[in-house]
């Protein structure tokens, strides 16, 4: 990465602040573009979802490593909660969606609970063997009595097929047929799984994040209190890929602690480490043990670190600096927190990042772990808080005494609900996958880079003002 002649930062830099040069390419196509990982935590697109309660739950795991990204579960869930997880994403299919099922005698009621927990937004009714025996989107509910069986409106299955027919095949059956779902079956006829046309083509596209047995990948956060080898252990005992040692000052002596008793579990494992914002505090996480580190103090959409603290550094500068480090001495950083559009993520691997967290983003999204609500203007979003707010710390500290979780919860650092509305267009966490992937493969081909190490060495970066920014906004509707 350099910048343009004349643009030398005198100041510490946001995403907002620098803009990307295009180069003479010779990449013609974003699909000639790889964005796979070489940190060593198996990702084939450079995106992580962040470790907090609202946003990184199973459906989001299993979602996001069939496209290639990782999940972090938060530290706040327990080891056996972890291991429960953990053995329930590793069972997922990595190319056919986990079914929501219910029986041809459940009610209308129980089908609408139930559909805004997926992006496909149907139900598959079945029989008494589990077998497939329609499907109820939806369409099929409205202006329907909530007590009508499911079983008088389910509309038939149109497409069914094993798990083992290719997905172009399922794209075009399902094309051919105007189904929008097509039911995956086992040898015995049991669904299994379900896949939209444009689950399809997405599995044709992306490349699920597979562990050495084929399942799918998952990370788990550690902190740096109370056991940490019993809970490091604990969650690697129950598979978990990838482990992430977490907190808010990640420079610290607790952090060095935690880490040898991370290492002390497992000398293998790949670890990752923060949250720093110096190259002097990158060297000494990777000094300690670390792969990865994770950078960024206070750039969160849920954090108050910054106001109320004035500790911090604007976050593209500081993964910059990170990154040099960590590169350095072979290793790498992790972009984490204030990513608000795909070019956060493209500015995040110029700067020399191995992949970049994104939380609130995410929250509102059909895949986050919390209940969709409605506003007044009856937009649906789903709640985002940080996790040094006063919720996340109530909900933390539940078994303290009444006097320590009053005194703990003083001292937030962070929002305890915000609304994170869906986009309409993109109401899925795979459809805002869908969009960072098109910027950045964009920005690669505007680079001339194939890969994520050819798009740092050759991005070009320069400083704008306010107004710069401004410029590249597309005009809102009704201007
Ligand atoms: P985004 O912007 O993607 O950032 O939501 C995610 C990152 O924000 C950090 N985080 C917090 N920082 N107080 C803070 O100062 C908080 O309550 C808080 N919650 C999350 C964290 O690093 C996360 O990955």
């Amino acid at each position: 990465m350099r910048f343009l002649d004349g643009h030398r930062p005198a100041n510490d830099l946001t995403y907002d602040d620098v803009f990307l040069l295009p180069n003479r390419s010779d990449v013609e196509s974003r699909f000639d573009v790889d964005l796979s990982t070489v940190d060593g935590t198996g990702t084939t697109i450079p995106i992580v979802v962040a470790n907090m309660t609202a946003v990184a739950g199973r459906r989001m795991a299993e979602t996001v490593a069939r496209r290639g990204g990782l999940v972090v579960l938060p530290q706040d869930v327990d080891p056996a909660a972890v291991a429960g997880i953990t053995e329930w994403v590793k069972g997922r299919h990595p190319v056919w969606d986990t079914p929501l099922v219910l029986t041809g005698g459940d009610a209308v009621a129980d089908a609408l609970n139930l559909v805004g927990k997926r992006a496909h937004g149907a139900v598959v009714v079945v029989d008494g063997e589990g077998r497939p025996a329609g499907i109820v989107d939806e369409a099929a509910c409205a202006g329907v009595d909530r007590f009508t069986r499911l079983a008088d409106i389910a509309e038939p299955v149109l497409v069914t097929c094993s798990l083992e027919t290719p997905a172009r095949e399922v794209f075009d059956m399902l094309h051919a047929r105007g189904a929008k779902l097509a039911v995956g079956v086992d040898g015995d006829g049991r669904l299994a799984g379900v896949l939209t046309a444009i689950g399809a083509l997405r599995a044709d596209i992306y490349t699920p994040a597979l562990d050495d047995q084929g399942a799918l990948r998952i990370a788990a956060a550690v902190g740096v209190n109370g056991d940490v080898a019993a809970k490091a252990e604990a969650v690697l005992e129950a598979g978990v890929d990838v482990l992430v040692v977490d907190t808010a000052h990640g420079h610290q002596d607790k952090m060095f602690t935690a880490l040898k008793a991370v290492r002390s579990v497992s000398p293998s494992v790949p670890v990752v480490a923060g949250n720093v914002v110096t190259a002097e505090g990158t060297r000494d996480l990777i000094d300690a043990g670390a792969d990865v580190v994770k950078v960024g103090v206070g750039p969160g959409a849920m954090c108050t670190t910054r106001m109320m603290t004035g500790v911090g550094r604007p976050q593209f500068s500081a993964v910059a600096d990170c990154a040099a480090a960590a590169r350095a001495l072979g290793k790498h950083v992790w972009a984490d927190g204030g990513i608000r559009h795909p070019r956060d993520v493209a500015l995040a691997l110029a700067a020399g990042a191995s992949a970049a967290m994104v939380g609130s983003w995410f929250a509102g999204t059909h895949e986050s772990p919390g209940d969709l609500r409605y506003d007044e203007n009856g937009r649906p979003y789903k709640e985002s808080f940080g996790m040094a707010s006063k919720r996340a710390v109530g909900a933390r500290t539940r078994s303290d005494d009444a006097f320590d979780r009053a005194r703990k919860a003083l001292f937030e650092e962070g929002i305890s609900s915000s609304k994170m509305h869906l986009d309409p267009a993109r109401p899925g966490v795979e459809d805002l996958l869908d969009s960072i992937g098109s910027g950045v493969r964009s920005s690669f081909t505007y680079a001339g880079a194939r890969n994520i190490e050819e798009f740092h060495e050759r991005a070009v970066l320069g400083v704008q003002s306010a107004a710069g920014f401004a410029e590249g906004r597309p005009l809102p509707s009704g201007w």
